[in-house]
This record gives C-alpha cells, sequence and structure tokens, in this order.
C-alpha cells in the first residue's frame, strides 16, 4: 500500500528463573529495564551497524525487555501521564509494537511493561515472505514491528499527521537499534515489505498499520 493510498484510507475513516516474568491472564511481566549498560551512548552509536546474519536462539527475557522498554517504554510519569522513551509529537503515543518469536505474537503494553499473548503460532517465516523473502525476518530471534494509528495525529495535525507519525517510528527504531547494540545484539531495518500482506499476518485490526520491521538477533 503506497502512502497516498494509506492517507486516503485514513481520510475514510532461561532466564526466567533469573527473572520476575509470570504469565496471568495471557500478560507476561517483563523483567524491569536496566539502567545502565556495558558501552557509552557514544560507543553504541559508533558501534551500530545493520546486521543481517543471525545465529539461531531467542533472546531472552530480559533482554526482550530492555528493547521494548528502548522501543516505547514508560520513562517518567507525572501524575497520570506516563511519557515513553521515544518522543512522539503531541505525546499522541500513536503506536504499537509487537513482537514476533519463536513462541507467537504479542502486543507490548508500555504502561504495564508487559506483553500480551495475540496469537501462539510462529510467524517469522510468513512475515518473511511478506518482506520479499528476506532472511534476516526469518532468522532474528525477535522481530519486533513497529504499527502506528493514524487517527488521533490526523484528527489532530491533519496530513501534517501522517508525516508526524512517520518520524516518529524512526525514533523508535533507532532506540531499538541502539539498544540492541549495547546488549551485543545485532538489528537491522526492514522496511521493504507488503503492508497489506504484514497487516493480515498480525490480525492488525482496522486503522494500524506496519512502518517498520526490526529483526534483533544474538551476533556471531
Ligand atoms: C527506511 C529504511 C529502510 C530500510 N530497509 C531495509 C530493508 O528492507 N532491508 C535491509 O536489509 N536493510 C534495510 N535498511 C538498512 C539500510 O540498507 C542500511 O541502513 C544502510 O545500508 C546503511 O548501513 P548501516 O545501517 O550498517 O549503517 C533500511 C534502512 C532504512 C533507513
Amino acid at each position: 500500500m503506497t502512502a497516498i493510498q494509506r492517507s486516503n484510507l485514513l481520510v475514510r475513516s532461561s532466564n526466567s528463573a533469573i527473572i520476575k516474568s509470570m504469565t496471568q491472564n495471557k500478560l507476561i511481566l517483563l523483567p524491569r529495564p536496566a539502567a545502565r549498560g556495558r558501552f557509552s551512548l557514544e560507543e553504541t552509536i559508533a558501534k551500530r551497524r545493520s546486521v543481517r546474519t543471525f545465529s539461531r536462539g531467542q533472546l531472552s527475557p530480559v533482554e526482550v525487555g530492555q528493547l521494548l522498554w528502548a522501543a516505547q517504554g514508560v520513562t517518567a510519569k507525572p501524575g497520570n501521564f506516563y511519557f515513553r522513551s521515544a518522543p512522539s509529537a503531541g505525546a499522541l503515543y500513536p503506536m504499537e509494537i509487537y513482537t514476533v518469536t519463536e513462541s507467537g505474537l504479542h502486543r507490548y503494553l508500555p504502561e504495564k511493561h508487559a506483553l500480551e499473548l495475540m496469537m501462539e503460532r510462529d510467524l517469522r517465516n510468513d512475515l518473511s515472505i511478506a518482506s520479499l523473502g528476506q532472511e534476516p525476518v526469518r532468522e532474528a530471534g525477535l522481530d519486533i514491528v513497529i504499527c502506528a494509528a493514524y487517527e488521533r495525529p490526523y484528527s489532530r495535525y491533519g496530513e501534517r499527521g501522517k508525516s508526524y507519525v512517520d518520524m516518529e517510528a524512526g525514533h523508535i527504531a533507532q532506540n531499538v537499534h541502539l539498544q540492541a547494540v549495547a546488549l551485543g545484539l545485532g538489528s537491522v531495518p526492514i522496511g521493504a515489505f507488503d503492508d497489506v500482506q504484514v497487516g493480515k499476518i498480525l490480525g492488525l485490526p482496522d486503522g494500524q498499520y506496519p512502518l517498520y520491521i526490526v529483526p534483533v538477533g544474538h551476533v556471531g
């Protein structure tokens, strides 16, 4: 789907022992994110490179939790409001983050720092096919899919709101890439995929669109 088509649509409308991970009502509470890492910010920027070859193996809950915190975790809570790790025009936070792993499809809930189970099926192969067969999507332990609900930015900012959402996806993806480096992992931004196919595979609700896929995995 092209940006114009999307715009038109809008107009119309383990480790488990060391962590406190527990499953309750299909919610997986993620471990509290670390506030310090092994590398300086400057080192992570200098080390970041697109990595397209991963060794087999799943990511630990600690790693998944840290990556999702970097993507959209809550970093300040003045009163009843939740600010997240990446900037958002008007603090509208129109993004939904999904994880695709061996164990299934989950949605990240920033305020709970938890994963909600959406589908108990490994969708990485389907996602890779929808991404022009790109291997990193199939081979990564974790695919983070950044999706957007354009409605609120669109109603506040009009056409400009669409650009704001797309810009925000870049902020989120870069946070994930840098966090991956800081964890000793590799990642690559994937923009080449069939939006409609990816939406179907993930079962996205009306009004949500996939913008970016970030495979993350072990290197070497
Ligand atoms: C918007 C965007 C989309 C991209 N899509 C893909 C992609 O579909 N597949 C891929 O292998 N790399 C993709 N890349 C990664 C670029 O190829 C990569 O960033 C570039 O070659 C520079 O290398 P570096 O990331 O190691 O600095 C994308 C990068 C951006 C910013």
